[in-house]
C-alpha cells in the first residue's frame, strides 16, 4: 500500500480550464464518508506523510469525471480506484487546475446517478513549515538545549485540508470521517475523536496504527490530527451533558503558565451548552498549544489548537489584559463548537455567520463568568471605534461578499468581518430583545445542526420570534450586503414637538453629499425626562429607500438622544441646541443624567468626526470635551483622550505645545485623584481599575503632569524590596530609560538579553524603545531585528512603536524601518506592519516624505495593503490640517489657562 515510488504524474494546466471554469466543485457527487489512513514519518532526517483516502460517493447526477481538491500532494494515478458494489471503473486521465486547486479525474465510463461508489486515492506529501495543511513544528528542551522535539499538526481552515489529503474541500460538503493514524510509538497521536484501538504496524518496527472513533458529519476544514510529545497540563472532566474530558498539551517549560486556561476551559463549555440549550455532542476536547500557529487559535471540533501566546499566562510578567484576551479567545473558539462546527455556512462568503456570533457570544461568556472584568463594554466600545473609522473610507467592503479563490477566502478573515459581524449580532439582539433573540438563536441551532446555512436562514429563524412588524431579511441585508454605515441627522422643531430624521452615508473624505446608499435604520429615542437606556427596542424605522421621516417625540425643554447603548451601528448628528442640552447634562447632572458610558463615548466620537468634516464647530467640540475632567469611567476617559490625540498629534511646533498643555490640563484632575505612583507596589488595585490607572499614569507622565515623572523614576531603583507590579512595569521602565543615563540603558539591555521568557523581553523592550538618544536606541533595534528568535525580533515592532511616538527620535526611527524594510517584509505579516506605519503618519506630511515611503516599501508584499491604508489616512490628515487645524487650535487656545 505504501510502496509506490514518488512520481509526479500530473499534467499541469495552468490558468483557465476550457471545460470547467468555476470556483466551486460540480454538484454531481456528494461525499458521504471519508476513511483516512495516514502514516507520519517525523525525525531528524525524515519529515513526510503517506496515506490513502477512501471516499464514499453518492452520485447526484451522472458524470464522467470526479473533481475534488488537492494541492502539493504527490498522487500516483495508477493507484486510484473507483468501484461500486456491482461496477468497477478506471481513470483515463487526470488534470490539475492550479487556479482552483482542483484535481480532476476523467473516468473510463460514466458514474450512474443514484449509485454509491468508493473512490480510493493514495497520496504522499512533505510536512511543511508554512503552518497550513499538515505541518511540522519543533521546540528545544530547556534542560538539554541541543535536543529538538518535533511535532506535526494540522491547520485546515479555511482551504488547507487539500494540502493534507485529496478531498471535497468546501464547507458545504459535510461527511463523516474515520481517521486511522500511524506513527512512531514514541509520539502521542490526537484527532478530533478519542482513539478506539491501536495495533502494531505491519512491518515498520516501533510504528503503530491507531484508529479513532468516527467523527460526526462535518466540513473538511474542521478535521484535525497531530502527533507530538507535549506534556498534558491537566485532565479535567467538565459538567457538560457528555462529561466532556479536557486535556491540555504544551511544551514542558510553559506548563506552569497554563493553570488559568486549564481551569476556565470546562467552565466555558458548560456555560455555552446551557446558554444554547444544545448538548456538545463529542466526548472530549484536546487543546494543543503549538510552538508555531498561523492564527491565534483554531476551533477544530474536539481538537482546538492555539498559538502559545494565546494560551499561557505568566503571573509575574504578563499584563492583566493578556489574561482577559486569552480567555476571550477560548470563549470564541468554544462558541464555534456551535456556530461553525454544528451549523456551518455554505460558502466562505458568509464567514461572518460563524465569526460574528462566536465573537459576540464570546464576550457574553466573559461577562457571565468574569463579571469584574467588564469585558463586553470594553470590547464593544473598541469594536465600535474601529468600525466607525474603518467603514467610513471608500476602501471598505460588505461583510458578506462573494469570494472566488483561496486568497480571497483567506482575506475574509479580517478584524473588520469579525467585529462588524459581532456588532451586527448585537444589533439583532437589541432589536428583538433578549428573550426573543435567544429563543430564535436556539431554534436556529436546533434546526440547522449538522447542516449548512446562508445568512437568510439566520434571519428567518429570528423572524419567527420577532414581535416587530418588519422583514428582517430586508432589514439586515441592508447592513450585511453593503459596506459603510449611515449618518442619521435630527432636526428638531421645538415649537411643534417634531423631529425630522434623515440618513446619508458617512464618508470620511469630505463628501457627505449625494450617496445612493441607504439602510433600514432602527430608531430608539431617549429623552431627558425619561432616561431609560435599558428598554431600547426600536419605536420607529427609517426605511430604505424612503430616506426621511418626521416624528413626534420629546418636549421642547429637554434633550433627545438617539440610539441608546449605540446598539445600532450608525452615527448621529443633532441640531446645535440639542447638542448643548446634552453637554449641559454631562457637565452638571448627577451620574451624567443617566447617559451610559458607551453613549458618552459615542457622543465624543461622533462630534469630533462631524467637526472634521465641517458639519459642526470646534467650539461645540471643546465645550463637550470640558466634561472629560469630570469623567469617572475608564472607557470614556480613554476614548476621549485618544480621539483628541488623533488630531492633536498632527500639529507641529507651537501648536503642538499648546495641544500638549491642553491635554495636561485635562489629565491633571484625574492624576490627582489617584494614589501616588510611588506607592504602586503597596496597594491592592481592584482588577477593573488596573487599565484605568495604567492609562492615567502613562498619559500623565507623557504630558508631564505634576510629579508623575519623578515618582516613576523613584520606583525604578535597584532596591529589590520595591517590586513594580507587572501591569505597571512598562510604564516605569519607559520613564527610567527616557530620563536615564547611558548606564541605565546598558543595564536594561543586559536584562533584556538575559530574559528567558517573551513576557520579560517584552517588558524590557517597551522600556528600551523610550530612549531619547537614537544611537542608543539603534543598538537595540539592530540587535532585535537581526535576531533569529521570534520573540526577540517581535520586540523590534514594540520598540519602534514606542519610538515613533517620541518627536526627538521619530525621524531616525522611520529611516531605520525603511532601511530594514526587506527584512521586516520577510519576518512579519501585514497585521504586524500596519500599526507601525500608522504611527508614522505624523512624519508624512510633504510630497517628498510620501514618495520616500512609496519608494522604500515598493514591491514588498506584506507592506502593500498597509501602505494603501496609510496613504489614505495621510490624505485625510492633510486635508484636515489645511481646512480645520487653524480653527481647532484657535478654540483650544481659549481653553488653556
Ligand atoms: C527516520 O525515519 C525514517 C522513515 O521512517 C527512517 O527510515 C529513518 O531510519 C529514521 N531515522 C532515524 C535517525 O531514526
Ligand atoms: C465534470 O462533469 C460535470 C458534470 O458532468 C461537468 O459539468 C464538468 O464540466 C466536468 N468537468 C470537467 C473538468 O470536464
Ligand atoms: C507547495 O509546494 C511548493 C513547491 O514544492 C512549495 O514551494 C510550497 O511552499 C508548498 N506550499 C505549502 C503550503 O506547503
Ligand atoms: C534548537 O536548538 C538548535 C540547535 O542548538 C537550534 O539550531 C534551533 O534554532 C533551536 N530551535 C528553537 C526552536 O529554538
Ligand atoms: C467507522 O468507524 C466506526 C468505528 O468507530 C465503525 O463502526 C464504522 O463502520 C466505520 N465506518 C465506515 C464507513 O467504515
Ligand atoms: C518525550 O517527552 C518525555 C518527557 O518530557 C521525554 O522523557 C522523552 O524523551 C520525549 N521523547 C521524545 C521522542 O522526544
Ligand atoms: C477613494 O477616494 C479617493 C479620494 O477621494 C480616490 O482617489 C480613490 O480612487 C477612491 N478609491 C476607491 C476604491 O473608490
Ligand atoms: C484570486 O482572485 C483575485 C481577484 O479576482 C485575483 O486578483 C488573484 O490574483 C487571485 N489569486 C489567485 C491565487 O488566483
Ligand atoms: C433621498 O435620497 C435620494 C438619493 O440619494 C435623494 O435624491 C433625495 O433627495 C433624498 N430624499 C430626501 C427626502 O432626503
Ligand atoms: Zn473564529
Amino acid at each position: 500500500m505504501f510502496g509506490f515510488s514518488i512520481q509526479i504524474l500530473f499534467i499541469v494546466l495552468p490558468g483557465v480550464l476550457a471545460l470547467y471554469d468555476y470556483h466551486l466543485l460540480p454538484e454531481t457527487l456528494e461525499p458521504q464518508h471519508y476513511d483516512l489512513r495516514i502514516l507520519t514519518h517525523l525525525n531528524d532526517t525524515a519529515q513526510y506523510f503517506e496515506g490513502v483516502v477512501k471516499i464514499d460517493l453518492w452520485v447526484l447526477q451522472t458524470t464522467k469525471n470526479i473533481t475534488l481538491h488537492a494541492k502539493n500532494l504527490t498522487i500516483d494515478k495508477t493507484g486510484i480506484s473507483v468501484k461500486s458494489s456491482r461496477d468497477s471503473n478506471c481513470i483515463e486521465n487526470v488534470e490539475l487546475s492550479e487556479k482552483y486547486e482542483f484535481y480532476i479525474m476523467y473516468l473510463c465510463k460514466e458514474l450512474n446517478a443514484g449509485e454509491k461508489y468508493i473512490l480510493e486515492i493514495p497520496f504522499k506529501g512533505q510536512l511543511n513549515e508554512s503552518q497550513t495543511g499538515y505541518y511540522k513544528s519543533s521546540y528545544n528542551d530547556t534542560e538539554n538545549k541541543y535536543k529538538t522535539h518535533y511535532l506535526a499538526v494540522t491547520q485546515f481552515s479555511p482551504t488547507f485540508a487539500r494540502l493534507a489529503f485529496p478531498c471535497f474541500d468546501q464547507p458545504n460538503w459535510k461527511a463523516t470521517f474515520n481517521v486511522t493514524f500511524g506513527y512512531h510509538k514514541e509520539y502521542k497521536g490526537l484527532s478530533n475523536t478519542p482513539v478506539r484501538k491501536c495495533e502494531k504496524h505491519e512491518f515498520l518496527e516501533d510504528y503503530i496504527w491507531c484508529s479513532h472513533e468516527q467523527l460526526l458529519r462535518t466540513s473538511t476544514y474542521l478535521v484535525a490530527y497531530a502527533i507530538h510529545n507535549l506534556t498534558n497540563a491537566g485532565t479535567v472532566t467538565s459538567l457538560t451533558h457528555n462529561q466532556v474530558v479536557f486535556r491540555n498539551w504544551l511544551q514542558p517549560k510553559i506548563v506552569n503558565q497554563s493553570d488559568f486556561s486549564v481551569e476556565m476551559a470546562p467552565k466555558i463549555l458548560k456555560y455555552l451548552e446551557d446558554f444554547f440549550q444544545l448538548n456538545f455532542p463529542l466526548s472530549k476536547i484536546d487543546q494543543l498549544i503549538s510552538p508555531t500557529h498561523k492564527f491565534r487559535a483554531m476551533e477544530n471540533w474536539g481538537l482546538v489548537t492555539y498559538q502559545e501566546n494565546a494560551f499561557v499566562f505568566n503571573e509575574a510578567y504578563d499584563l492583566q489584559e493578556k489574561k482577559e484576551t486569552n480567555c476571550n479567545t477560548m470563549a470564541h473558539e468554544f462558541s464555534h463548537q456551535w456556530f461553525g462546527n454544528l451549523v456551518t455556512m455554505k460558502w466562505w462568503k458568509d464567514l461572518w455567520l460563524k465569526e460574528g456570533p462566536s465573537t459576540y457570544f464570546g464576550y457574553l461568556v466573559l461577562d457571565a463568568l468574569q463579571p469584574q472584568w467588564e469585558w463586553s463594554d470594553g470590547k464593544i466600545t473598541k469594536d465600535l471605534a474601529y468600525f466607525f473609522r474603518h467603514d467610513a473610507t471608500n476602501m471598505t467592503r460588505p461583510i458578506s461578499r462573494d469570494v472566488k479563490n483561496s486568497t480571497e477566502v483567506l482575506d475574509q478573515f479580517s478584524k473588520y468581518v469579525y467585529e462588524k459581524g459581532a456588532l451586527t449580532m448585537r444589533m439583532l439582539h437589541k432589536i428583538l430583545g433578549t428573550e426573543n433573540f435567544f429563543e430564535g438563536i436556539r431554534n436556529y441551532l436546533q434546526k440547522y445542526a449538522y447542516q449548512n446555512v446562508e445568512q437568510t436562514d439566520l434571519f428567518s429563524s429570528l423572524q419567527e420570534v420577532a414581535n416587530e412588524n418588519i422583514n428582517l431579511n430586508v432589514v439586515m441585508d441592508s447592513w450585511t450586503l453593503q459596506e459603510g454605515y449611515p449618518l442619521i441627522t435630527l432636526k428638531r422643531d421645538y415649537k411643534k414637538g417634531e423631529v425630522k430624521v434623515n440618513q446619508k452615508r458617512f464618508i470620511q473624505q469630505n463628501n457627505l453629499q449625494l450617496e445612493t446608499q441607504c439602510w433600514w435604520v432602527p430608531l430608539s429615542f431617549v429623552s431627558q425626562s425619561d432616561p431609560n437606556f435599558e428598554d431600547i427596542q426600536p419605536n420607529h424605522w427609517l426605511e430604505c429607500p424612503s430616506n426621511e421621516t418626521t416624528l413626534k417625540v420629546g418636549t421642547s425643554k429637554e434633550w433627545l438622544l438617539l440610539n441608546p447603548q449605540v446598539y445600532a451601528i450608525y452615527r448621529v448628528n443633532y441640531d446645535e441646541h440639542n447638542w448643548k442640552m446634552l453637554i449641559n447634562t454631562l457637565q452638571n447632572e448627577v451620574d451624567y443624567g443617566g447617559i451610559p458610558k458607551i453613549n458618552r463615548v459615542q457622543l465624543m466620537d461622533d462630534l469630533l468626526a462631524l467637526a472634521a468634516l465641517g458639519e459642526q464647530s470646534y467650539d461645540l467640540v471643546f465645550e463637550l470635551f470640558e466634561y472629560l475632567k469630570l469623567e469617572r469611567d475608564y472607557l470614556p476617559c480613554e476614548r476621549g483622550i485618544t480621539l483628541l490625540q488623533q488630531y492633536g498629534s498632527l500639529l507641529k511646533d507651537q501648536a503642538a505645545e499648546d495641544f500638549n498643555l491642553y491635554l495636561k490640563q485635562q489629565l491633571t484632575p484625574h492624576y490627582r485623584r489617584l494614589p501616588k505612583l510611588k506607592l504602586i507596589d503597596s496597594i491592592e488595585i481592584p482588577v477593573n481599575e488596573i487599565a484605568f490607572r495604567r492609562f492615567i499614569y502613562t498619559q500623565s507622565c507623557l504630558y508631564n503632569v505634576d510629579d508623575c515623572v519623578s515618582q516613576a523614576v523613584m520606583l525604578n531603583t535597584n532596591d529589590s524590596s520595591i517590586s513594580v507590579p507587572a501591569n505597571f512595569r512598562q510604564l516605569v521602565y519607559c520613564i527610567a530609560i527616557e530620563k536615564g543615563t547611558t548606564w541605565d540603558f546598558q543595564q536594561m539591555m543586559k536584562l533584556f538579553k538575559n530574559s528567558p521568557t517573551p513576557a520579560q523581553q517584552s517588558a524590557f523592550a517597551s522600556g528600551l524603545g523610550c530612549s531619547s538618544n537614537f544611537s542608543q536606541l539603534k543598538e537595540f533595534l539592530d540587535y532585535a531585528i537581526h535576531s533569529d528568535t521570534k520573540s526577540i525580533s517581535d520586540c523590534y515592532i514594540q520598540a519602534v512603536t514606542a519610538a515613533l511616538k517620541r518627536d526627538n527620535v521619530a525621524r531616525e526611527t522611520k529611516q531605520h524601518i525603511f532601511d530594514h524594510a526587506e527584512m521586516l517584509n520577510k519576518k512579519f505579516k501585514r497585521k504586524d506592519l500596519e500599526p507601525i506605519l500608522m504611527h508614522m503618519v505624523k512624519e508624512l506630511t510633504t510630497p517628498e516624505e510620501l514618495s520616500e515611503l512609496k519608494e522604500h516599501l515598493k514591491d514588498l508584499s506584506q507592506f502593500k495593503e498597509p501602505v494603501k491604508k496609510v496613504l489614505e489616512l495621510v490624505e485625510t490628515n492633510l486635508l484636515w490640517l489645511r481646512q480645520y487645524s487653524v480653527q481647532f487650535r484657535a478654540v483650544l487656545l481659549k481653553r488653556i489657562y
